[in-house]
């Protein structure tokens, strides 16, 4: 038995996610949880409301609520989203509580005792209407090079220069409007990442299992241009972490807050520290995770998260645990994903296009959207959504194959043996070779969810289902039934069986349905079938079940399409 820490991705807390968000980083990070713990690994699963920064801030004030109570709302909802796709994380933590708070002024403070924090004066704009510093991307004005009116202080979206907000021409507040602004001296921490550049690239060049997408872009950061620079990490805002060393107060430093890149992967480890404390545990019990010195050397880290997120958790996050000189588990492999598309164009928050976590739920059970969000993850390319396709995947995967199988043996073995695994009669040459047949595909099918080949799995998950339905559809109990009734017992026993492997091996894919599979069938045994031969002769002739409502009720080209209308536009 191994001990695997997985972490998701922190999802912002303004608004509710969508399902590129989804499948980016929580939702397969879940499946690989319970595939995990279904092989019976000791798992702790993390992820948490990534709750700083002035967007959060922003999104307080546009719902006219303190940015606290706001936050605490919203991690509310995303909470209980989370539990509607069945995600089964440890701990949801929140990235303002206590233990973050706690652990991120400690790291700044080690930090610093290792010489790895520089002070900068620096020059920033000022709105005396809005009585704040202003981030970048929040002064709007002219772009010098194209005379586009709404150029952001970071960037031009129009022509995709690189600006700097003192670049603008007539430049304004983004938040009020107001142009009474002035630049104003200010004084930031930096994270000198550029002193540690050796130690992250011996790193990083040592995770020879990494796949291509993830070091491609953590060597690019380090190597290219002007290489890897030394990154603020604090910020002139009123919601945050305090800028403190853990000890004492920061002189110089009153007023500000640690930006919101630094303190969210902290709090992968301070989200653990809330679990040990909810659960009533002590600091071992959360440091056994995380301190090599404390138990967590056999620990292995795998993080889940999409690629723009990458070069934090390969650079900036590293360089924090590694530069604390305490001894931090680091991350043993990155998954990281493309982006999901969403009916020609691109998924997005801000623009409210697509479809949002919510919605789908308030439309279908949780397992359609697990089974097509998995069976097309964005791995290798970026993937697309569309309606027709998803109509025709969960229709012919969920219903035609699998939902159709139980249907049919538990119905027929309702009518011809009553509720209860028929006995007698003896297997043959067919089932010998279904058994090694599924042994195979099986075999496969661990392999690809231990490597994290989300697509792969899915498929050779969907070739175990169609092996059963060639079964059946070959070996025809109904038929053999009117000739020779112990035989058809005999097969009908088998499937019966089969349909409880289905339960656990599918769980991680639609937990749902696998439970209401296992409910039907009156077991509680979720043992994996290490041995399918011995798996399908685990319940025992006579024992009970009830034959199942409709497992998945297909998908009508009517809803389809209403569905289609409904979600074109732009949410608001
Ligand atoms: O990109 C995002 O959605 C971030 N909120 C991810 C944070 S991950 C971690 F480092 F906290
Ligand atoms: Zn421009």
């Amino acid at each position: 038995m191994a001990r695997i820490l997985i972490t998701s991705a922190l999802p912002y807390i303004n608004g509710i996610k969508h399902l590129g968000n989804l499948v980016g980083s929580q939702l397969p990070a879940d499946l690989y949880a319970r595939y995990m713990r279904a092989r019976g690994h000791e798992v702790m699963f993390i992820c948490a409301t990534d709750e700083h920064g002035t967007p959060a801030e922003l999104a307080a004030a546009k719902a006219k609520k303190p940015v606290a109570e706001y936050c605490a709302e919203m991690h509310e909802v995303q909470a209980d989203l989370a539990a509607g796709f069945r995600l089964s994380f440890d701990h949801f933590g929140r990235s303002s509580s206590p233990e973050n708070h706690k652990l991120t002024q400690h790291m700044a403070g080690r930090l610093k005792a290792a010489g790895l924090i520089s002070e900068v004066d620096e020059k920033q704009v000022y709105s005396i209407a809005d009585g704040r510093f202003l981030p970048d991307r929040y002064i709007e004005g002219t772009c010098p090079n194209c005379g586009y009116e709404r150029a952001r202080g970071d960037q031009c979206e129009n022509c995709t220069k690189q600006l700097d907000p003192t670049d603008l021409i007539n430049p304004r507040s983004a938040i009020s409007g107001s142009n009474d602004l002035e630049v104003r001296e200010t004084k930031h921490l930096f994270l000198r990442q550029k002193a540690m550049r050796d130690q992250l690239r011996d790193w990083i060049k040592s995770k020879k299992d990494w796949p291509i997408l993830t070091t491609s872009i953590a060597l690019k950061w380090l190597d290219d241009g002007d290489g890897l620079q030394d990154r603020g990490i604090t910020r002139d805002l009123d919601w945050g972490i305090p800028v403190k060393d853990g000890q004492a107060d920061w002189p110089g430093m009153e007023g500000k807050v640690f930006y919101v890149w630094f303190d969210a992967p902290i709090e992968y480890i301070a989200a653990t520290a809330e679990w040990a404390h909810a659960n009533g545990l002590g600091d071992e019990a959360w440091e056994r995770w995380w301190r090599t010195d404390k138990g967590a050397e056999d620990v292995r880290y795998i993080e889940f998260m999409g690629k723009d997120n990458v070069p934090f958790h390969t650079l900036s996050f590293p360089a924090t645990l590694m530069g604390s000189g305490e001894p931090w588990k680091l991350v043993d492999y990155i998954k990281s994903f493309n982006y999901l598309n969403y009916d020609g164009g691109q998924f997005s928050t801000s623009q409210g296009r697509g479809v949002f976590m919510d919605q789908a739920l308030s439309i279908l059970p949780p397992d359609f959207w697990r089974w097509w969000l998995l069976s097309h993850a964005p791995e290798s390319s970026d993937s697309e959504f569309t309606w027709e396709n998803f109509q025709a995947s969960v229709n012919k995967d969920l219903a035609d194959v699998l939902g159709n199988l139980v249907s049919r043996v538990t119905k027929f073995c309702r009518s011809k043996f009553g509720e209860a695994v028929p006995e007698g009669g003896t297997l043959g040459p067919r089932e010998e070779k279904l058994v090694a047949d599924l042994t195979e595909r099986l075999r496969a099918y661990e392999g690809f969810m231990e490597a994290m080949e989300v697509r792969k799995s899915s498929a050779e998950l969907r070739a175990l289902w169609v092996l059963g339905n060639e079964y059946l559809q070959e070996a025809a109990p109904w038929s053999t039934f009117k000739t020779d009734p112990e035989l058809a017992a005999a097969q009908v026993r088998l499937a019966l069986n089969l349909i409880r492997l289905y339960a656990v091996v599918s769980q991680p894919f639609i937990p749902d349905a696998a439970q209401a599979m296992m409910a039907a069938l009156n077991c509680t045994d979720w043992s994996w079938p290490e041995d399918v031969g011995a798996a399908l002769s685990m319940l025992p002739a006579g024992h009970a079940f009830t034959t199942p409502e409709v497992l998945f009720a297909k998908i009508t080209d009517e809803a389809r399409e209403d569905w289609q209308t409904r979600f074109a536009g732009i949410r608001t």
